[in-house]
């Protein structure tokens, strides 16, 4: 039995925190559920790490279709959240529900999650009433980078920090499960947290939220454009493949492999 939102309210009452992290594969996602994570996002980060583009806008329903697909076959405990694409919302709630039906119907998603706040209130409320858990997502939104002009740190001001506590009320209200907060000061998550009844789980939003979420190319120090402050690299991956690789190639180009072991 996969873990559903009813584990994430008693983990959130217990004071237990939620581990979350990104996979859009096979190999990524069936690591994450060995070591016995709560919950897998197929980020529209995908777009970045995975694609290599310079934002998460271009990727698409279908493209998300298709990771939620390959990572729900590759699990079987972990809840897998597909994260609407840029596009697939906005434009009007009917459409909302219809694609958010899609990422579950055909990707076999648990939930979905959608950024913003008090624009997307009834969307949040359509995908609830057709039974879909919906996360939502404040703070820094990946997908308003144009209007924010960067990935900046959110609700410093307070008319922000006052515009993102009321946005997690409301978000809460329409049927939000859990909300991902990214990129804002972790006194703020706090007092968020605090408030809510919902869990929240943060990204670059200190240690007080119920649970957090990384991206895990970063944790794995496999993306190597850029490192935000709020990432840990546990390990340097990339670095490691480097090495295997090139010695590959030295051991091909030096006739050392295949040696006999590897031969029949
Ligand atoms: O797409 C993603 O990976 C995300 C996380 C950064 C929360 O939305």
């Amino acid at each position: 039995m996969r873990i559903t939102v009813v584990d994430l309210f008693e983990k959130k009452k217990e004071k237990r925190k939620i581990t979350m992290l990104t996979a859009y594969d096979y190999p990524f996602a069936s690591l994450v559920e060995e070591a016995g994570l709560d919950m897998i996002l197929v980020g529209d980060s995908l777009s970045m790490v995975v694609q290599g583009n310079e934002t998460t806008l271009p990727v698409t329903m279908e493209e998300m279709i298709y990771h939620t697909k390959i990572v729900v076959k590759a699990t079987k405990r972990v809840m897998v959240v597909a994260d609407m694409p840029f596009m697939s919302y906005q434009v009007s709630v009917e459409e909302a529900i219809r694609n958010a039906g899609r990422l579950v119907k055909e990707g076999g998603a648990q939930a979905v999650k959608l950024e913003g706040g008090r624009e997307i209130i009834n969307h949040v409320k359509g995908i609830t009433e057709a039974e879909i858990p919906v996360i939502g997502h404040l703070g820094l939104t990946p997908q308003a980078v144009l209007r924010m002009g960067g990935y900046k740190l959110q609700g410093k001001v307070p008319e922000q920090a006052k515009r993102i506590k009321e946005d997690a009320l409301r978000l809460q209200d329409a049927g939000a499960v859990a909300i991902v907060l990214e990129v804002i000061p972790a006194e703020l998550a706090k007092e968020i947290t605090e408030n809510l009844e919902i869990p929240t789980i943060g990204i670059g939003a200190g240690p007080h939220c119920d649970g957090q979420v990384l991206v895990i190319h970063d944790l794995l120090g496999l993306f190597e454009r850029f490192t935000p402050k709020f990432v840990k690299k546990y390990t340097n991956l990339r670095e490691e493949a480097l090495l295997a690789i090139r010695k590959y190639k030295e051991e091909v180009e030096s006739g050392k492999f295949p040696d006999e072991t590897h031969s029949f």
